[in-house]
């Protein structure tokens, strides 16, 4: 049942399966609104809750939200740490709402390199929503495209030693393994690049920029960047039949 408002043209029949987002902008936005940019951070979480609502409500089967690189890290210590407790602090009010949402949290990114308790806190988010079979929520976090790559080789390499290695073998051990590609990517924030976010997925997805500062997106933007996705013509490489 659909319980979201509609804002843009979109077809609820011809949906995007895999959602993914850029979640960019935070920083501008603190700037513009002259606070520091933990608060810019922390307003951006705010949007994540009214996006991940709304993909639920609409009924996008994935949606992945990139919410901290593997190059992050060189960010001035007291931005790295406000990001670390924003992990806590979103979890701690969100989880029990998005499993009694049955939403199934996957964590895309290293997660044995984060501080303890950001690490458990992830690890239990997964183990407590694993068996739930709405929305599959993915979260990336210390993620880098290049690295999940290299390290689905590295481990194809250790458990297949001599052996030839093909595509099924990397795609199979991603951190996305068994999901579907994405379908629509979107940045907030203007930038036209990926930024080492999903390399191996994105192969075919359809690319969204919108100049839209991450903490200003909402449910609307986000049906608008739907709209604009089901205008697009995708091909594959193939000849599409008129
Ligand atoms: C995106 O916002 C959030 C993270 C990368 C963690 P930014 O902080 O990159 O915002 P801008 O790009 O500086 O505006
Ligand atoms: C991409 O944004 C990473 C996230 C949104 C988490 P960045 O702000 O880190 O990307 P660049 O530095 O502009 O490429
Ligand atoms: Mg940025």
């Amino acid at each position: 049942v659909m319980t979201a408002p509609l804002y843009a043209e979109i077809d609820l029949n011809r949906l995007p399966r895999h959602v993914a987002i850029i979640m960019d902008g935070n920083g501008r936005w603190a700037k513009q609104h002259k606070v520091k940019v933990a608060l810019g951070h922390r307003t951006g979480t705010e949007t994540l809750r009214e996006i991940i609502r709304s993909s639920s409500d609409i009924g996008i089967e994935a949606l992945s939200l990139y919410a901290f690189s593997t190059e992050n890290w060189a960010r001035p210590t007291a931005e790295v740490e406000a990001l670390m407790q924003l992990i806590l602090d979103f979890f701690a009010s969100e989880i029990d709402e998005l499993d009694e949402k049955n939403v199934r949290i996957t964590i895309l990114g290293d997660k044995d390199a984060l501080p303890p308790r950001q690490r458990d806190v992830l690890r239990e988010a997964e183990r407590r929503t694993l068996e739930n079979t709405g929305l599959r929520l993915n979260i990336a976090i210390n993620y880098g495209g290049r690295a999940e790559i290299t390290n689905a080789v590295n481990a194809f390499i250790r458990e297949n030693p001599g052996k030839k290695i093909t595509e099924q073998d990397i795609a199979c051990r991603l951190y996305t393994a068994g999901q579907p590609d994405p379908d629509l990517i979107i940045r907030t924030g203007g930038e036209m690049r990926l930024s080492n976010f999903m390399m191996w997925q994105s192969a075919y997805s359809e690319y969204y920029s919108t100049p839209v500062l991450w903490p200003d997106f909402g449910e609307a933007d986000l049906q608008e960047a739907i709209a604009a996705y089901q205008l697009r013509t995708r091909k594959f490489g193939g000849t599409v039949k008129k």
